[in-house]
């Protein structure tokens, strides 16, 4: 066969292979990501001029990223510029990202960013510790539910049914208390075991921490049902990721288990602290009790 055939072959080959094996998408999967995921991102408004005052404010304003510091960097916003040349934006960490690879993320986001976003008015870059975004519009306290990425893990989970009667509710936990957060911080992080398996579902939420109760959670109960009929349906793990909110799970612990929350311990001053969870290492007992500490001296 020669290769102007082969190529012809492969390519009615994809068209089938893709035609039969791509799933009916909940929503439609925008932006890219480079080959490992580690950083997706979604651009979009040309600016039409390659050196406006807008791309010298955007640029500044990506700079300042790198300057975060150990009172701002978990969420920091800020907005360049008057009237059309007016730019926004919002940096996020994960919840439990410290100063210096929060800083990090943010100054490598801003890099990808400058280099495959340039000339554009709006974007939002979503990478593993931290996420990024800028707009000419007004984005503070506003939710914004799409563009809407799917990262699925490689794998398909065994035990389908049970996985999912687990992942929703675990997710919805989350959530609730992800949206009860304050204007520093909407996360969550907790885990769960699938019964009657060896599995155990560990997952993270995030709003945007400028939302209000309401939106975050709106915005969070979109992503939960982006799973049906996404790239993610049936997978072990992945990522939906919007510019409000985002939330990833795993079949193992990626997470410090510091801001773990889940299951709920029986209260220290009575019960049987052992059985938190089974192989906890005594420090990272000493982590979980200390969290517990924090936890419940801030509600009290
Ligand atoms: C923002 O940019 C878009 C094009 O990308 C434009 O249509 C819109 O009018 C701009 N809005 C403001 C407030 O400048
Ligand atoms: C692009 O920028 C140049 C120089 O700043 C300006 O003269 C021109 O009018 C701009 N074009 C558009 C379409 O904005
Ligand atoms: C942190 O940065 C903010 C604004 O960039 C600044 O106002 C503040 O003084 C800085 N704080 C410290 C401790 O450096
Ligand atoms: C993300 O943060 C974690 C924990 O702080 C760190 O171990 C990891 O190296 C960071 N990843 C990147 C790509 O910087
Ligand atoms: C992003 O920009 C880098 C550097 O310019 C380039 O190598 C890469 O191919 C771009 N990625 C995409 C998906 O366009
Ligand atoms: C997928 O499954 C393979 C084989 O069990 C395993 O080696 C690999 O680590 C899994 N990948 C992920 C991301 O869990
Ligand atoms: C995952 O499941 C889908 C649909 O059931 C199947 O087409 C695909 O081959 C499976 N992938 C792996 C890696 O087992
Ligand atoms: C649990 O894990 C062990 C070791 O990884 C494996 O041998 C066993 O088959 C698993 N059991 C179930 C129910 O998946
Ligand atoms: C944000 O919440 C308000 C009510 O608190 C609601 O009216 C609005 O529609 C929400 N925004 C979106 C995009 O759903
Ligand atoms: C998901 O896909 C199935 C079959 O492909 C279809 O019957 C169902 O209506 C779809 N659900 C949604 C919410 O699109
Ligand atoms: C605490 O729970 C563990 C595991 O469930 C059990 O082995 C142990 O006997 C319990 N101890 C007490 C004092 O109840």
């Amino acid at each position: 066969m020669n290769s102007s055939s082969t190529s012809l072959l492969s390519f009615f080959l994809a068209t089938i292979i893709f035609g039969l094996v791509a799933p009916a998408t909940a929503d439609t999967d925008n932006g890219v990501c480079t080959p490992t995921a580690d950083y997706c991102w979604s651009c979009s408004g040309d600016t039409t001029n390659a050196t406006t005052t807008y791309e010298v404010n955007l640029k500044a304003l990506l700079a300042s990223l790198s300057l975060v510091n150990q009172t701002n960097y978990e969420f920091y916003h800020n907005s360049l510029g008057d009237g059309t040349n007016k730019v926004n934006a919002i940096a996020m960490c994960r919840g439990d990202i410290a100063e210096n690879d929060c800083r990090s993320c943010y100054t490598a986001a801003s890099v990808i960013l400058s280099q495959n976003c340039s000339n554009q008015h709006q974007a939002v870059i979503w990478a593993i510790n931290c996420t990024v975004r800028y707009s000419n519009m007004s984005i503070f306290g506003i939710e914004e539910d799409e563009p809407t990425k799917f990262v699925p893990s490689p794998n398909n989970t065994s035990n389908l049914e049970q996985f999912k009667q687990v992942l929703n509710p675990l997710l919805k936990t989350l959530s609730e208390k992800a949206a009860s957060g304050d204007s520093m911080k909407k996360f969550a992080a907790g885990h769960e075991l699938v019964p009657g398996t060896n599995q155990t579902i560990y997952a993270i939420v995030q709003c945007s921490p400028d939302l209000d109760k309401e939106n975050c959670t709106g915005c969070l109960d979109d992503a939960i049902s982006d799973i049906s009929n996404s790239t993610i349906d049936g997978k072990d793990g992945g990522r939906i990721l919007k510019p409000s909110c985002s939330f990833r799970f795993e079949n193992n612990r990626f997470y410090d288990l510091a801001v773990d929350s889940l299951p709920p311990a029986p209260s220290p001053t009575q019960g049987n602290t052992t059985s938190i969870t089974t192989k906890v290492s005594p420090s990272s007992f000493f982590q979980l009790l200390l969290s517990l500490l924090c936890i419940s001296s801030a509600l009290f």
